[in-house]
Formats: structure tokens, sequence, C-alpha cells
């Protein structure tokens, strides 16, 4: 198992992140702050310095080399500028083969595809090389974007979760979904 992917698609580049991106993601995560503030878990004040994303980094690898998650950066073609993160975050091996995908796409890249393109050829990744057998991606239920976002990509609707996640400082109800290897 490769555990720093490293993926092309038409207009992206997929990898985990290393030292030297930390400027970029700190820049990322400031300028999108508002923007995803709404469907994320509260961010202390740290979560917007240089020394927060160096440590995420580190975690993130450390995570990725022990099979536990794999948050991953969408570049642009030239890797100069994050257009998207997600993250197969939770894996659980055994009898489960199966993981959590969380995701989000800059505030100014919203709109033009790329969610959809980064998470399709990570999926492929993650059914492929990474051997899942299932990936379970959960949303708020006002969040359609996303809703459709997971329909497109062939997620289907597993059940209703009430008070699952704590996003900006509540409690929220989510729809859960999953998608499962194709081909069994
Ligand atoms: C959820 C989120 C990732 C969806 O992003 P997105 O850009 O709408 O998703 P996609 O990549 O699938 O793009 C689809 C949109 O691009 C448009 N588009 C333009 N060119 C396209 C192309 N070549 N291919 C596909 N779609 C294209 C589609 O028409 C669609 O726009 P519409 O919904 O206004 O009709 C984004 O809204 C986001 O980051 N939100 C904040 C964080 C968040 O909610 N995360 C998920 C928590 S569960």
């Amino acid at each position: 198992m490769d555990a720093a992917p490293r993926l092309s698609t038409e207009h992206t580049r997929i990898r985990l992140a290393d030292a030297a991106d930390a400027p970029e993601l700190l820049r990322y995560r400031v300028a999108n702050r508002a923007h995803l503030a709404p469907w994320e878990p509260l961010r202390e004040e740290a979560f917007y310095t240089l020394e927060h994303c160096l440590r995420s980094i580190a975690e993130g690898r450390e995570h990725a080399r022990l099979d536990r998650g794999y948050p991953l950066l969408v570049f642009d073609r030239d890797e100069t500028e994050i257009l998207a993160t997600f993250t197969f975050a939770n894996v659980v091996r055994g009898a489960f083969q199966a993981c959590h995908l969380g995701y989000g796409v800059a505030e100014r890249a919203q709109g033009q595809g790329i969610m959809h393109e980064a998470l399709q050829a990570g999926l492929d990744w993650a059914f492929g090389e990474l051997g899942l057998h299932r990936v379970m991606a959960n949303h708020l239920p006002r969040n359609q974007r996303s809703a459709r976002l997971l329909a497109r990509l062939g997620f289907e609707r597993e059940g209703y979760a009430r008070r699952y996640l704590q996003i900006a400082g509540v409690w929220e109800d989510h729809v859960l979904t999953a998608r499962i290897r194709p081909g069994g």
C-alpha cells in the first residue's frame, strides 16, 4: 500500500502535505475561514497560525504512515495553490475496510466541478490501491451542495442521525450516506 498517493486529474494534483506546504495551507485556511466555518467544527484562533499548520501536516503524515487516515490537498496543476482538501479519516480494517470522508473546496473554486473531479480520483484510489470497501460521508440536511456532490459521486443515503456532529459549536443532525466499492 502506498501511504503517500500522488494523483493527477485534468485540473488538479492531489497529495499529502509536507512541511514546505505550511505557508500555502495557512493562506487557504485564512482565505476560506468565513466560507468553511458554517460547515466545520469550531476552530480555535491557533488554527490560523503557521505553527498549527505545521503540526497538522506532521500529524497527517503520521496518520497516513499508520494507515489511520489520509488528509489530502488538492492543488492546481502547477502545485502552487490549494483549491480544496479532502480526508479519508477513521480508517478501520479487518472485516469493515471502511472510512469516513470529509471535504471542502475554496470559495473561489466552488461551482466549477473541482471537488467532484478530485473526489472521483480520490475514491478510485481509496477503492483501488488503498483496498477499502466502504466510504461513508455525512452532511447537514441543509447542505444541498454537499448532498448534490455526493449523489453525483454515487453515494447512497443510509440513514439519518440526530445530533450527530458538533458543527460550528452546535450538535447537528446529519444525513448518513455511503459508497461501496464498485463490483463488490
Ligand atoms: C460541498 C462543496 C465541496 C461542493 O462544492 P461544489 O463546487 O458545488 O462541488 P462540485 O465540484 O461537484 O461542483 C459542482 C458545481 O460546479 C458546476 N460545474 C461547473 N463546471 C463543471 C464541470 N466541468 N463538472 C462538474 N460540475 C461543474 C456544477 O454545475 C455545480 O454547480 P451548481 O451546484 O451551482 O449547479 C462546497 O460547497 C464546499 O466546500 N462547501 C463548504 C464545506 C462543506 O460543506 N463541506 C462538506 C461538509 S459535508
